[in-house]
């Protein structure tokens, strides 16, 4: 299923195309694909190029280690994500590499890294889900995730399956049209509130 965003101003087709399923193929992703991934991450821009992200990641063929993953994830997402056949954790360092001071900007780059592979998934005819819905604790706990490093969403990777293999409300929200904020609401010029004059 395709649920691209109806814009009010024209955006790439890539970006406009990518969005969060729940129905996932069975089909497992290509262990180049799954390189191609994260060879697009790397690319991220970062503070101080520290590249302050880690993924983990488990195959639906590893099973010992699939299963820790979605161990970790709330029932919630457990329900759907378990038929994903990639899951990972994105993992944010706390601490900068060159001198060891807090990294204000960790998370933020840690996003841009997980936006950056999203975005790559899309161009590869890949799914991709974001959770904040898992438990960091089992995390840290199963992954001896370090202390300098914080776990900040898990993500379901793989091919587009059929919705219709959801359970009945889960059908339903994918159904559910995409909905954003105007850009007024967020785009400000001059003071906190002011709408920028070109949205
Ligand atoms: C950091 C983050 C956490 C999210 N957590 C969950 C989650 O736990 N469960 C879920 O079903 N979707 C989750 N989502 C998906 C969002 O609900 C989804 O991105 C949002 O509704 C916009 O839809 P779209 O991605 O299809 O445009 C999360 C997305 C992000 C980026």
């Amino acid at each position: 299923m395709e649920k691209p965003a109806i814009t009010d101003h024209e955006i790439h087709p890539l970006i406009a195309q990518r969005w969060s399923p729940r129905a996932f193929d069975s089909k497992l992703v290509e262990t180049e694909k799954l390189a191609q991934l994260f060879e697009a991450a790397r690319w991220a821009s970062s503070c101080f190029n520290d590249q302050p992200w880690t993924f983990i990641v488990a195959t639906k063929d590893d099973k010992v280690n699939y299963q820790k993953m979605l161990d970790c994830l709330v029932p919630a997402n457990v329900v759907w994500a378990q038929a994903a056949p990639v899951l990972g954790l994105v993992v944010a360092q706390k601490t900068f590499k060159h001198n060891g001071k807090p990294n204000a900007w960790g998370e933020y780059d840690a996003g841009q890294a997980a936006a950056t592979l999203v975005l790559q998934a899309t161009a590869l005819n890949l799914v991709a889900h974001q959770m904040g819905g898992f438990d960091a604790a089992t995390a840290i706990a199963t992954f001896n995730i370090p202390e300098t490093a914080r776990p900040v969403a898990a993500i379901a990777i793989g091919y587009a399956g059929e919705t219709k293999n959801l359970p009945s409300d889960l059908q339903e929200r994918e159904n559910a049209p995409r909905e954003r904020h105007p850009l007024s609401s967020f785009v400000f010029t001059g003071a906190w509130g002011n709408s920028a004059p070109f949205v």
